[in-house]
Order: C-alpha cells, then structure tokens, then sequence
C-alpha cells in the first residue's frame, strides 16, 4: 500500500498557506501537480485497504484514511479558488475557466459530504467513492493541463476551462 501522508504533508498548497494569491504561477502550478498527486495516493490506499483480511480492521482504517482524505479535498478545493485570480487572470475566458473549476469543485465537495453521511465500506459509500475519484482524476488532468498552459505562456496554448477538452 503506498503510504499514507501524515496531515502535514497533506498540505502543501492547502494549509501551509491557503490563500497565497502572491505565489508566482509556477509556484502555484507545482503545488496543485503535488497535492494532486497526494489525493490520488490517497484513494489508491482505499483501494489497497479493501483487500485487507480483517474487515473490522479495514473498515476502521478505510474510515481514518477517508476523513484525511476527505478534508485534503474540502481544503485543496477552496484553496485553489483562492488562488483563481493568480491561476487565471481576467476577462471572459478566464470568467468561464474559474467558473468551470468552481463547479467541478462543487461537484467534489458534494460527493465528500455525501460519503461522510455513509457508513466507510459500505456498498453505497463505495459508489460515492469511486465516483468522486473519478470526478477527481478528469478534473486534475484538466486542471493540470491549464496550469501547464499557464504556467508556460511561450506555448500559445493558454488556458482551457477545467473540466472541458482542449
Ligand atoms: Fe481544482
Ligand atoms: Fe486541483
């Protein structure tokens, strides 16, 4: 199972300093590739916890490593719509790209406050489970290559509304 990240390393971007908007954008961009990275690391260990023998045991560490994981989403989320104007700028494009992010985000933090109402290896958690990691995973690889796009303004690419392809 890869590990689990102790709270403090959840948060690189989130905690260490949420509403940073001064950070340059490539400062930025590196933060969300690795907190993208942790949040993925964290639902790949909830997989790996379902194929644990004990399902007391697992059902009571699925719980703990879904609160960490739960909350990284809440904070990543809202730290990176502080980060919006530094990410995206001004003008009609960038309105529709924060305004595609802030759904998708709304869309995540739904899925979390649904699966914090169930009950951790349940049938139905695991819907909301595997549902918001894929809601997750499509939006990070939009994410990312708007960062990318931003982050490099010599590729003439700009940046493309999360959530929508390129
Ligand atoms: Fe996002
Ligand atoms: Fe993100």
């Amino acid at each position: 199972m890869d590990s689990v990240p102790s709270p403090s390393d959840d948060c690189g971007l989130v905690t260490a300093s949420p509403a940073d908007p001064d950070a340059g954008i490539s400062e930025i961009a590196e933060r969300i590739l690795a907190e993208h990275a942790r949040i993925l690391r964290l639902f790949g260990a909830l997989y790996d916890l379902a194929w644990r023998v004990d399902p007391a045991v697992s059902r009571l560490t699925l719980a703990q490593v879904w609160s960490r994981l739960a909350d990284l989403l809440v904070a990543h989320t809202k730290a990176e719509e502080v980060c919006f104007p530094t990410m995206y700028g001004d003008g009609a494009h960038a309105l529709a790209v924060k305004e595609a992010a802030a759904a998708d985000h709304n869309d995540i933090r739904e899925a979390v406050e649904q699966a914090r109402l169930l009950d951790a290896g349940s049938a139905r958690w695991w819907q909301v489970i595997t549902a918001a990691r894929t809601a997750c995973a499509q939006h990070f690889g939009s994410e990312e290559r708007t960062a990318s796009g931003a982050a490099s303004p010599a590729t003439g690419t700009g940046p493309s509304p999360a959530g929508s392809p390129r």
